[in-house]
């Protein structure tokens, strides 16, 4: 195919940019004309996959390259599958591989399909924004989904890398009885979907289901709005953080089935006959819903609000909170299916209820709860009119070809191989603050620390590789930088998305990121990362695969990194879908692997931080460690435990290091702090998935919890602390006070994982 066909008179301009003086015109907003295209579209394709044999194999595709109409007429089935499968890519019969990238733009326009688009491994589906395209399912589909990213080839655990953004789904065509989904998502971290609308019928017999998962261990999506269906969102996975989706005129706005821990935030439903139905109370074995949290949500001319399925509790006890949600006109509050009404509706705001287990401070015991409570005190510099903020993606739907950069273009090689560091500080040098600085599809080899100026807007494609190598970053006494946003104390509009941040080993001095940045005075969320990846091994390219880390070994060559991602005092954060995964299994052959990182989020900011839908893994002193911070914001966070732990126990092959706050003591028999919070104030945490599955290896430990001992501690020295909504699995002690054990999980046990709906302090 002719992917060479995207190029256009005005990008071709962007070919031969060579670096000259910084320019000078800031920028403020978007200056392309209505007519003119999106600009990812008018982009050369200069991506590659670094490290695939097939030097030819392209990385963005635009769908019409192969042969997808457009017309709402012709079956563009066959085109869509072939530009979504075609060099070699990793569908049915491949679990996994970093090596075949895809970024397939779809232009506006309506396409039919009459089977499954398949939305392979690692793929980014990309529709214009301005005028998103339409996937139109035709009266005689067939299949599970319209869209599927599982139609039953991979591992649902381990099905990351995936995003779609920017389409309108309809089912309308379809009869309206069909048992049919428009979203199949079965997956878990790194997946995003965004800026999607789905339409299906509204009569009340449909059969339509707006976006299904069954399970998985996500995620994050947002920004959805769903009209009609049987249900808009069908839900099951591990966890997931959910923002701002719109249900309307839906039989059932959204259906949680099983979970262990859930965020629905910035929800808004208007005529459903229900908006949630939680799954509650099974008294089978199988366990139904861990822990959930509707926050921030507003539910209007509705039948009942919030359903749950048999009277409460039953044998296995399913927790929930709701959390400054505003009813207008609602028939029932919240009720089971047997009519019991534990609130009732109208018109009100509901500050806070919990279904639950409350416990505070030092208190071994709790107070199961079924009512009204008081609510959270928000710190004001997290809100905006009282909702905690919420901030789109960039996609520069109205900024100009003219005013971006291809870093390839300047120079950059990104081919894994050479040495990318000055080119790229020069880029930006002449760039931030000016451009939107477009990072080509491929991997960035920096041997020292490279900055990224407070003020840069800077975008990857399919998560673009900035990989920090070489003996710079080899000694974890002496930790250094890989990536640092902004310099001490300094401020902008500072965007970063789409891009991957990760080592090449031996590597445990490599601080991946340290982020200095703050919002601009009067801003809230401006300095932000959106859908980023830091990745510790597990990769080609990184060294850190199976044939040098196998695992029950340690190897100084499998050392990845001293610490996933700083956040310094001054700094103020906005991020949005991050995964800091070190790598416990290789995903290209697959075996489970030993690679070792330090230390996964660290945060000192004084804030305000919103960390939302994040996930840090397999790190060896900590996952999360907030020290001597305050106001942040965490909805949800999810972690594991290294899989090889207690073999060899923390701090091992690490030493603690003060300078950096480490914790001293760790927990029997010899495992990470999951989330610790010491000397902090206002830090509120809704929703933590804290989950330790092996003890050297043997999951035995898993279902008797007693893989560690204790896995989160909060000191005594910090104030305004609330965790609102807690689910562990694998461990003995879900909360620690000083290193105390504190609540034991035993009698929050529900199924597979334990859940405590509140503790404050
Ligand atoms: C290599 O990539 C090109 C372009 O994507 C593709 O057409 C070709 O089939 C690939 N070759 C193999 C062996 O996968
Ligand atoms: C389904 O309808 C499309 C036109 O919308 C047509 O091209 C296709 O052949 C039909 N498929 C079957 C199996 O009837
Ligand atoms: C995931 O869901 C599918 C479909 O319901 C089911 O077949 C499979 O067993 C589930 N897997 C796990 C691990 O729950
Ligand atoms: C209240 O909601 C019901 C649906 O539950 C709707 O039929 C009715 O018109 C609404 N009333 C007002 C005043 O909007
Ligand atoms: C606690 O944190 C504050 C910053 O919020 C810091 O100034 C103070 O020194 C810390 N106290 C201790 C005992 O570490
Ligand atoms: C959690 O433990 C308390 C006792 O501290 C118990 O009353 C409550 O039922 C348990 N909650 C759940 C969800 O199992």
């Amino acid at each position: 195919m002719l992917v060479g066909v995207l190029l256009s008179a005005l990008a071709a301009v962007h070919g031969s940019s060579a670096l000259g003086s910084k320019c000078s015109s800031a920028m403020t907003k978007g200056t392309k004309a209505s007519s003119a295209p999106f600009w990812l579209n008018s982009m050369p394709t200069r991506g590659s996959s670094s490290f695939n044999s097939n030097s030819s194999y392209s990385v963005r595709r635009s769908v019409k390259d192969f042969g997808a109409v457009g017309d709402g007429k012709a079956d563009d089935t066959a085109a869509f599958n072939a530009a979504l499968s075609s060099g070699g890519r990793c569908g049915a019969g491949c679990d996994a591989s970093t090596l075949t990238p895809l970024v397939l733009y779809v232009p506006s326009g309506t396409y039919k399909i009459s089977s499954p688009i398949n939305v392979l491994y690692y793929t980014v589906m990309i529709g214009n924004p301005g005028n998103p395209p339409t996937i139109l399912a035709s009266a005689n589909f067939t299949g599970a989904a319209l869209v599927d990213a599982d139609p039953g080839y991979y591992v649902n655990q381990n099905n990351f890398y995936r995003s779609i953004r920017n389409f309108v789904i309809d089912m309308r065509q379809l009869p309206v009885t069909a048992v049919m989904n428009g979203i199949h998502w079965q997956v878990s971290q790194a997946t995003s979907i965004y800026n999607v609308r789905i339409e299906m019928s509204r009569a009340s017999n449909t059969g339509h289901v707006g976006l299904w998962m069954e399970n998985g261990s996500g995620g994050f999506f947002g920004d959805i709005t769903i009209n009609g269906g049987a249900i808009g969102l069908n839900m099951g996975n591990q966890q997931f953080t959910v923002r701002n989706v719109v249900v309307n005129y839906a039989q059932v706005g959204i259906y949680l089935h099983w979970s262990w821990i859930w965020l629905f935030y910035q929800i808004t439903i208007t005529n459903c006959k229900v908006g949630f139905h939680i799954q509650t109370g099974s008294t089978s074995a199988s366990q139904a819903t861990g822990a959930t949290i509707i926050a921030d949500s507003s539910i209007t001319n509705t039948g009942t609000f919030l359903e749950t399925s048999t009277n409460q509790p039953g044998s296995l006890k399913s927790a929930y909170a709701v959390d400054n949600v505003v009813l207008k006109n609602v028939t029932t509050g919240i009720s089971d299916m047997k009519g019991n009404i534990a609130l009732a509706g109208g018109s009100k705001t509901i500050s806070q209820f919990i279904q639950g287990t409350i416990y505070s401070g030092s208190s071994t015991t709790g107070k199961y709860t079924r009512a009204s409570v008081t609510g959270v005190t928000r710190p004001s510099v997290l809100v905006e009119s009282g909702r905690f903020i919420s901030r789109p993606r960039p996609q520069y739907a109205t900024y100009d070809i003219s005013q971006f950069v291809s870093v390839k273009a300047l120079g950059a090689k990104g081919d894994g191989v050479t040495d990318d560091t000055a080119v790229l500080k020069s880029i930006f040098a002449q760039y931030s603050g000016c451009k939107v600085i477009f990072f080509d599809a491929g991997t960035y080899i920096v041997t020292s620390t490279l900055t990224i100026p407070a003020g840069t807007q800077m975008i990857g494609e399919a998560w673009s590789t900035i990989m920090g190598s070489g003996s710079y970053f080899s000694n974890p006494l002496s930790p250094q930088v890989v990536v640092r946003v902004g310099d001490a104390g300094s401020s902008g509009v500072t965007e970063i998305s789409d891009m991957l941040f990760s080592t090449r080993g031996p590597a445990g001095g490599a601080i991946v990121m340290e982020w200095n940045v703050r919002d601009p005075s009067g801003s809230k969320g401006a300095a932000g990362m959106w859908d980023c990846i830091i990745r510790i091994g597990g990769a080609d390219g990184t060294n850190l695969l199976a044939e040098n880390c196998p695992t029950s070994s340690y190897s100084a060559a499998c050392m990845g990194a001293f610490l996933g991602l700083r956040l310094t005092k001054q700094s103020t954060a906005y991020i949005e879908g991050l995964w800091i995964w070190t790598a416990d299994h290789d995903i290209e052959d697959g075996p489970q692997i030993n690679v070792f990182s330090g230390r996964g989020l660290y945060s000192e900011s004084q804030g305000p931080v919103w960390l939302i839908g994040t996930g840090s893994e397999h790190n060896v002193l900590y996952q999360y460690n907030i020290v001597g911070a305050q106001n942040h914001f965490l909805g949800i966070i999810q972690t594991e435990s290294p899989y090889y732990q207690p073999t060899p126990a923390p701090p091992a092959p690490f030493t603690i290091n003060s300078a950096y706050n480490d914790p001293t003591s760790f927990s029997t028999p010899g495992d990470s702090w999951a989330l610790r919070i010491k000397n902090s104030s206002n830090v509120l945490v809704y929703g933590a998935g804290l989950y330790s599955f092996f003890n050297n290896y043997d999951q035995s430990c898993v279902n008797p919890a007693t893989c560690q001992d204790q896995i989160l501690d909060i000191d005594s020295t910090s104030s305004k602390i609330t965790i609102l909504g807690l689910s562990t699995v694998g461990v003995v002690n879900m909360l620690s006070y000083n290193t105390k054990a504190t609540i034991s999980q035993s009698p929050n046990r529900s199924g597979l994982q334990s859940s405590v709906m509140k503790w404050t302090k």
